[in-house]
């Protein structure tokens, strides 16, 4: 009967993981940027995807620190998380909100290697593999960046954009409306809703 597995064989495991997940994205970020409109979007998935070339070789020294064999095991949970960005990219959405949309599926996949980073240095740690969990640190400190990175294109300006154009054709409804019961837009409005004056 096999011996039960331990701690450490589920850090192997998941280092396996996490490395498959890197060289998925290393093929996934250059096709954001290549779909991004706004330049600041489309540098930063270009430089995060030389952090992500950088993170791959700091995990194979992370498997050398631990006399462990360099190898990956197909990471289901990034390939579904790719998987939906490629769907949205097939979308014909506006150019802004499309940027939004490549922000959303570029920060699920970050907060998932947060995830998976973060385990992995509490593992590490938990075990006494300080080179290990000071190597996984500086990746995770980067992943990090990256997703704030993101959060700040979204807010400084992308997602109100996208937010504008969606409601331009509205606008001049909800001025109208403001302004106490002007007619037109009260035509408009009953005209959009059946049944409303
Ligand atoms: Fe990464
Ligand atoms: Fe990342």
């Amino acid at each position: 009967m096999a011996e039960a597995g331990t701690l450490h064989d589920a850090f192997i495991d998941e280092l396996r993981d996490t490395y498959d997940a890197e060289k998925q994205l290393t093929k996934a970020l250059p096709k954001l940027a290549k779909a991004a409109t706004n330049a600041k979007l489309r540098a930063a998935f270009e430089s995060h995807l030389k952090e992500t070339e950088g993170q791959i070789v700091r995990l194979e020294r992370v498997f050398e620190s631990l006399d462990e064999r360099v190898r990956g095991k197909h990471c289901d949970g990034i390939a579904g998380i790719i998987e939906e960005g490629k769907s949205i990219m097939e979308e014909d959405f506006d150019e802004t909100t499309m940027d939004a949309c490549l922000i959303a599926a570029g920060q699920r996949a970050e907060h998932y290697e947060m995830a998976a980073y973060g385990t992995l240095i509490a593992w590490a740690q938990a075990m006494g593999h300080t080179e290990a969990a000071k190597l996984l640190q500086q990746t995770l400190d980067e992943e990090k960046a990256a997703d704030k990175k993101l959060s700040g294109l979204a807010e400084g300006g992308i997602n109100q954009g996208a937010a504008d154009a969606a409601h331009a054709e509205g606008e001049e409804e909800s001025v109208g409306a403001d302004a106490s019961g002007a007619s037109a837009s009260g035509a408009r409005k009953s005209s959009s809703k059946p049944g409303r004056r």
